[in-house]
């Protein structure tokens, strides 16, 4: 049996990449020295023939653009092949296969298995009997390491730092992964202080609040845009988390990005960050904003992370 969730200290390889928590300042450093060099060769060749005989399983139960899109094109911009899989209904699970099942019959065809799947166990039960490394691309609304790599990657590489940052969260930060991983991840580093903006039956869990703070992160709750403050450096808006509220329930107010908003609370050198899909949290006019990364740099980083982590852990 393979080790599940183990530090990465110094080395990807072979390992596999379940939670943020595994990750420590230097290897975040290194993947984003790796995706530097990623980004320098798909720009100046498209790729190489780096994991050329390695195959990657793209196992995806859930719908996705970006995180499928760029862990395919990854794959292939190094030389290796895939075996793709956008939605199982055509698979064996269709006919009642179990999740473990699955992963150790892609585990007999190819070198490493990226899973989605809307059960936050089902990365933990999949890791536990594969005979090839997981990587988490989301479990449901429980992490997603890889974005928040990538998100990382954005801020780092306009800021050049990953402490003393000020950022705003919005959306759902209850059900949304790519928050909770953020968080988790900004915790990491020294001094940085998050004004997380909900209403207030969608903020994180109190377990999630106190390891947090624990670990260093000044949190604010707000449930109101006139507490934004205007001194950010990053604003991340995630949707509502739909597919993922309780029967019934109901979201409560949205706040959404427009250009009016920016006047009154954001500033000159902030980004405006959402891992997408954006619904209607974003208003279009906020599109060609010079400060909006999400529709361009944010989601070209999600292809060099992707390409790098590939690259770091097979070879
Ligand atoms: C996110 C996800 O799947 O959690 N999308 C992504 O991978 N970029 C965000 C979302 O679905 O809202």
């Amino acid at each position: 049996m393979r080790s599940q969730n183990h530090k990465i200290t110094g080395s990807l390889d072979h390992k596999n990449i379940i939670s943020v928590e595994q990750f420590d300042k230097k290897d975040i450093k290194n993947i984003f020295q790796t995706a530097d060099e990623m980004r320098k060769l798909v720009e100046k060749s498209g790729g190489d023939e780096s994991l050329k005989g390695k195959i990657m399983t793209a196992l995806f139960y859930e719908p996705s653009s970006r995180t499928f899109g760029s862990f395919i094109t990854a794959m292939q911009r190094l030389g290796g092949g895939i075996i793709p899989i956008h939605g199982v209904g055509s698979t064996s699970v269709k006919k009642g296969e179990s999740l473990e099942d699955t992963i150790r019959t892609f585990g007999c065809y190819s070198e490493i298995i990226v899973l989605r799947h809307p059960n936050e166990d089902s990365v933990h039960k999949a890791a536990k009997v594969s005979y090839v490394p997981i990587i988490n691309a989301g479990n449901g609304g429980e992490e997603h390491p890889t974005q928040t790599l990538l998100d990382l990657y954005t801020i780092y590489r306009k800021f050049n730092r990953l402490n003393n940052l000020k950022g705003v969260l919005a959306g759902d930060p209850l059900h949304s992964r790519t928050i909770k991983s953020l968080l988790k991840a900004l915790a990491l580093y020294s001094n940085n202080k998050v004004r997380i903006l909900s209403p207030t039956n969608l903020r994180i869990s109190r377990k999630l609040y106190t390891d947090l703070t624990n670990k260093g992160l000044k949190i604010s709750e707000i449930d109101g845009e006139k507490d934004i403050s205007n001194d950010a450096d990053f604003w991340y808006w995630n949707r509502i988390q739909k597919e993922r509220l309780a029967e019934g329930s109901k979201s409560g107010s949205k706040f959404v990005v427009t250009t009016k908003l920016l006047e009154k609370y954001g500033n000159d050198k902030m980004i405006i960050m959402n891992p997408l899909p954006r619904i209607d949290e974003i208003a279009p006019e906020v599109d060609s904003d010079p400060r909006s990364v999400y529709l361009k740099n944010q989601m070209q980083n999600g292809l060099y992370i992707r390409m790098a982590l590939l690259k770091l852990i097979l070879t």
